[in-house]
């Protein structure tokens, strides 16, 4: 059974059916203030409902029908709970199904893409804020619909295909929509959300300053007086965990940062000046770059390259760790969406977490129990806490920067004259990135350079030398990207600079690849 994490908040209890945009839910409830998990609908008992004690419940959509063998079901007990419950779409039908009512499927009556809701005469306080200028739109995804709600149950808005689009028991505080309030294609979705949790009586204590409080006490209480140690990659997240956890026990933290000589230019001094003199925090930088780039000589399979690195990581952390007397912890950098529970329908749920490049298999190698302050924050919430910790945007904001580091970025065979350049050409890129505004709205950019030499001329005469791509995407999470469109002039002052001022190269391509087909990185 899924463990419930003990907290000081008021807490929402997402049962998750299985829909694709359950997660949604959660980011608009937290962006409200509200502390929320999402569960499996089959990893939840009445025992777990009492542990978990939540304020209110919201039953996610789901691709089943209700009255199909196996129908997902909720868990015993919930109705009984006295507490305020919000089905959407599979939600709703579940909850009518359960409490006397009827669900049908097709006939007609799918409906997918936006639609528009009309009130009854009756108001709703859920619905505060609906219906000023008429019809609202919402965004149906259903092929099954409610034929006959349950009874105690009224009905406040219509659509042409689901005369049951919104309904609810006021009298027990039940609630149930057809249509998903979660995606933006609701407008009023989130205030639809907002009604919901307040009337539940949330009063908006999930902020990053209670969380701060919160997880340090937690920290303390895990670990005691044992030594943590903390591989720091120099990007947000593990950074962000390792300053929580200096915050809350000192000392006993210790952090490996490994440069395995494929980082961006001035990036090891950097991370190191800011983690020693700024936080003063115990930090063993481990330069190990001639290990790394000597077992990478004369590879130029992706694949290869990747996994030397990945073992190499590994050999090279727990050496430093040995070193760390008592060690009884590694703390990680692990977050919510690497943790979310996914239905799966074949076989039970199933577990997704990100196998973090950098210590992947460790804990289990080494003996060490996990640190996970981060483990139920969203990106974006981590950036929060960043903030809240001091952290500068600069270094808050920054993109992406993968595992394997350059490596990735150097197709072919990796040698120290390349990556020399490349570093080169990559903050020429930046500098003319920021100098024009635009870091922040792009997702990630950064340059390669290509396994190549061109011919050019420069003066009077000709040069043979090596061609650099340059790449730049917006995007959401990184599954898929699109390609950031620069104007001509930032194009051409940035092909300039770069031939200009980083030697060795001739020549500058623009990748207009997206993703897909494309990788955002280049191997
Ligand atoms: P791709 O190239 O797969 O990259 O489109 C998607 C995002 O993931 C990053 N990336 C990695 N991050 N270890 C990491 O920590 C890796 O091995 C790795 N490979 C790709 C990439 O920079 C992009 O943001």
């Amino acid at each position: 059974m899924t463990q419930a994490a003990s907290h000081i908040h008021d807490r929402l209890l997402i049962i998750d059916f299985g829909s694709q945009v359950t997660q949604l839910i959660a980011r608009r409830l937290r962006e409200l203030s509200v502390y929320c998990e999402i569960h499996p609908f089959n990893r939840v008992d009445e025992a777990f409902l009492k542990a978990f004690a939540p304020k209110a419940v919201i039953f996610s959509g789901g691709p089943a029908s209700v009255y199909a063998e196996g129908a997902p079901m909720p868990p015993a007990g919930v109705f009984e709970m006295g507490v305020p419950i919000l089905g959407i779409c599979y939600g709703q039908q579940v909850m009518m199904h359960c409490l006397g009512g009827k669900v049908e499927g097709g006939h007609g009556t799918a409906e997918f893409g936006r639609a528009f809701v009309t009130p009854t005469a009756q108001k709703l306080s859920i619905l505060d804020g609906w219906f000023t200028e008429g019809d609202e739109q919402v965004w149906m995804s259903h092929g099954d619909h409610v034929s006959k709600i349950a009874p105690g149950f009224e009905v406040y808005g219509t659509s042409p295909n689901a005369p049951f689009a919104i309904t609810a028991d006021v009298s027990r505080n039940f609630y149930a929509v057809q249509f998903h309030p979660e995606v933006h294609h609701t407008p009023k979705g989130t205030k639809l959300y907002e009604n919901f949790v307040r009337l539940a009586g949330f009063t908006g204590d999930w902020t990053m300053a209670s969380y701060r409080e919160d997880a340090i006490a937690k920290i303390r209480e895990q670990v005691g007086d044992k030594q943590v140690i903390c591989g720091l990659s120099g990007g947000v997240d593990s950074s962000v965990a390792a300053i929580l956890i200096h915050e809350a026990i000192g000392d006993q933290l210790t952090c490996v940062f490994v440069d395995h000589g494929l980082l961006r230019k001035n990036e090891a001094a950097e991370v190191v000046k800011m983690f020693r003199d700024n936080y003063k925090i115990k930090l063993i930088h481990a330069d190990e770059s001639d290990l790394f780039l000597g077992a990478l000589e004369g590879v130029s399979d992706p694949e290869v390259k990747r996994k030397t690195i990945g073992r190499l990581f590994i050999d090279v952390f727990q050496k430093y760790a040995n070193q760390i007397e008592g060690a009884e912890f590694l703390a990680q950098g692990t977050l919510y969406p690497d943790v979310i529970e996914s239905v799966s329908f074949s076989g039970g749920p199933s577990v997704t977490i990100k196998s973090h490049h950098n210590v992947g298999g460790l804990p289990e190698k080494m003996g060490l129990k996990l640190v996970e302050p981060l483990r139920e924050l969203f990106k974006d919430e981590v950036r929060a806490l960043g903030r809240e910790l001091g952290l500068p945007q600069s270094f808050i904001g920054r993109h992406p920067f993968p595992g394997p580091g350059l490596a990735i970025r150097c197709p072919g065979e990796i040698t120290r004259e390349k990556l020399a350049i490349l570093r080169e050409a990559d903050a020429v890129y930046i500098d003319q990135i920021r100098k024009h505004g635009l870091y922040d709205e792009i997702w990630q950019a950064f340059a390669a350079i290509l396994p190549m030499k061109t011919v050019g001329v420069m003066g009077d005469g000709r040069t043979y030398d090596y061609a650099v791509a340059i790449r730049a995407v917006t995007s959401v999470d990184g599954m898929t990207a699109d390609t950031y469109p620069f104007t001509n002039e930032f194009l051409g002052e940035t092909m300039t600079r770069i031939i200009n001022e980083v030697k060795g190269v001739n020549r500058v391509f623009y990748d207009l690849t997206s993703k897909p087909p494309g990788t955002i990185e280049l191997e």
